[in-house]
């Protein structure tokens, strides 16, 4: 790709699906206006601060977490903009108790379900630090044309079509897979398009590089706690010790680790015995990324993508980024418990 070549995200898209002549471009259609609700919210996300977006709305969502103006204003613009789309036949979010259901002619013959994070690291909202959205597809396993229910939802996350993330950040990027590699896209506010610019990401198998919120420590688990120590400790031949970086926002953690090298860790902690993050859609689609460039997501012992879920909002452990990092926690895992 020469510097002057500017592949848009929708001419990828394009291209792509016609290296799959069965493709009818649904998924095409889709994923298009995924990158039309993503340029609405950097839109107000960029503005934050200037207008009335930053802040709580007074609200609590089914997590029992505060709603920021910004969590609900994301959730509202990628409902309407994938529901007029008319690919989807219903939507699962982190802000809402149960999926949204379209069942109207525009929406009903939809194939694919959506589930999606919104807004990702809301804690970051009105401090100014980065923060993204999440987004997984599945193909719906009820027929067309009738009412959508909870058994599309609640595949593993190997049967996703499609997963991806946008991340606002010091540039707003958009990196998504359909399980051919993931490839990313910088947004260009001048001409108000995603272009390539991070093609076939590929993440170094090793990194020194570790995520963690320290903070949780006292109840993690015990080789969880001997992984920390080994990171910390000096030994030249594998470059330790790393250097911690958190930010608290999981698409900024993840997305620096994928391209650097590095893992990311949330185990359980006292007030998470399950662990924090949202299997469906957090952990699933970013382990659907970090496979597709090569690193590895699980739950300290089980592949991520081979859970089957029993409910929309479960959550899991989740340890994911380079593969010798993730296979090195795990092995304190199997040792210490
Ligand atoms: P969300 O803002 O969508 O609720 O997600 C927040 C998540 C994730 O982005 C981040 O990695 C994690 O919460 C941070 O949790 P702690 O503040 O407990 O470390
Ligand atoms: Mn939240
Ligand atoms: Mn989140
Ligand atoms: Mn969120």
């Amino acid at each position: 790709m020469n510097q002057y070549e500017v592949i848009t995200l929708n001419e990828f898209i394009l291209e792509s699906q016609s290296q799959f002549p069965q493709a009818e471009g649904d998924l095409s259609h889709l994923l298009h206006h995924v990158g039309t609700a993503a340029k609405i919210v950097n839109r107000e996300v960029n503005k934050a601060g200037l207008v009335d977006i930053l802040g709580e709305i007074g609200t609590c969502n089914v997590q029992g977490e505060d709603q920021k103006k910004l969590d609900i204003f994301a959730n509202d613009h990628f409902i309407n903009s994938l529901h007029s789309c008319g690919e989807v036949c219903a939507i699962a979010s982190e802000e809402n108790e149960s999926f949204i259901l379209f069942d109207d002619d525009m929406a009903r013959n939809g194939k694919y379900v959506f589930l999606m994070d919104p807004l990702d690291g809301s804690s970051n909202i009105d401090v100014n630090v980065s923060i993204g959205t999440i987004f997984s597809i599945y193909k719906r396993k009820t027929k067309q044309g009738e009412k959508a229910t909870m058994e599309d939802f609640l595949q593993p996350g190997t049967e996703q079509v499609a997963a991806g993330y946008i991340l606002y950040g010091s540039s707003t990027m958009l990196v998504y897979t359909t399980g051919q590699g993931i490839n990313g896209f910088t947004l260009d506010p001048s001409i108000g398009e995603f272009c390539l610019s991070h093609k076939k990401i590929k993440s170094p198998e090793d990194g020194i590089i570790y995520s963690i919120n320290e903070g949780n420590y006292l109840k993690f688990p015990a080789g969880v706690k001997q992984y920390i120590k080994y990171c910390q400790e000096k030994d030249v031949d594998t470059q330790r010790p790393y250097s911690s970086r958190y930010i608290g926002s999981l698409v900024s953690d993840v997305h620096r680790n994928l391209l650097k090298g590095g893992i990311f860790m949330y185990p359980i902690t006292e007030s998470a015995p399950k662990g924090k993050l949202r299997l469906l859609y957090e952990c699933n689609p970013i382990a659907f990324i970090i496979e597709q460039a090569g690193g590895k997501a699980t739950d300290g012992h089980k592949r991520t993508m081979e859970i089957k879920p029993s409910s929309l909002h479960q959550r899991t452990p989740f340890y994911c980024g380079s593969t010798n990092m993730v296979n090195k926690v795990e092995e304190f895992i199997r040792v210490f418990g």
